[in-house]
């Protein structure tokens, strides 16, 4: 069974599934994370598209959440806290608008999460990647907030960014996510939008547990 999150970068997707994974027991998966691998791929080799596609395809990205972290895992090699580099965040939407791409990271998520109980967060899982997913959330908040809250992060992990910064990189991979022509960031039509502007953090991971325990009580009727 697989639920997803998709939204804007920033509206707490991310870290409100990880709360919920750790909470239900359930796996959780960051497909953001993983078009940040590739990126990385694409910065160590000079964004040279030839000898990224060259590396990729000789790459092996796996990934597991162990002790509340998504741990993304490049050749052996833990590249997890690299991968958040402001570098890598200025190259990412542009790396995921290339459907070479796409089809490389969709492929290895569907193989992976059928062997689980998943709860991942992206732009196009609702739409694209998970259409029959069992639940469906798209998250969304203002932009002061979701910059604020990326701002936080960042700094948290010691790097130096100045809120302008981060608010400028969110609004531009907004509009690259948005208006890419292969699977875009879109609401799916069946997807519950929740809006985390107002809302607390335990505000929620308790809604979207509710509709999950609520999903696993129907169907256990
Ligand atoms: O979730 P994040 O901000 O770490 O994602 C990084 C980038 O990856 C984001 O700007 C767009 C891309 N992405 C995507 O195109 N499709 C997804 N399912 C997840 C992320």
């Amino acid at each position: 069974m697989i639920v997803v999150i998709d939204g804007p970068a920033g509206s707490g997707k991310s870290s409100t599934a990880k709360a919920v994974a750790a909470k239900l027991q359930i796996q959780f998966l960051d497909s953001g994370a993983l078009y940040r691998v590739a990126t990385l791929i694409f910065l160590n080799a000079d964004k040279d598209y030839q000898t990224f596609f060259d590396r990729l395809e000789e790459s092996k990205i796996s990934f597991h959440f162990k002790d509340g972290k998504f741990h993304a895992i490049l050749n052996d090699q833990d590249v997890s806290d690299e991968i958040r580099s402001m570098e890598v965040s200025k190259h990412v939407s542009d790396v995921a608008s290339n459907p070479d791409v796409r089809k490389y990271v969709n492929d290895l998520m569907r193989e992976v999460v059928k062997s689980n109980v998943y709860i991942a967060d992206g732009r196009d899982l609702g739409t694209a990647v998970f259409p029959d997913a069992a639940l469906k959330f798209y998250m969304v908040a203002d932009l002061e907030t979701r910059a604020q809250r990326r701002y936080e992060e960042v700094r948290a992990n010691g790097k130096n960014v100045t809120l302008e910064e981060v608010k400028q990189n969110i609004t531009q991979r907004d509009d690259t996510d948005s208006n890419r022509s292969s699977d875009p960031l879109k609401q799916a039509d069946d997807a519950i939008l929740v809006d985390t502007s107002d809302m607390t953090f335990d505000e929620q991971v308790a809604f979207i547990c509710q509709k999950i325990e609520q999903l696993i009580s129907q169907q256990k009727t």
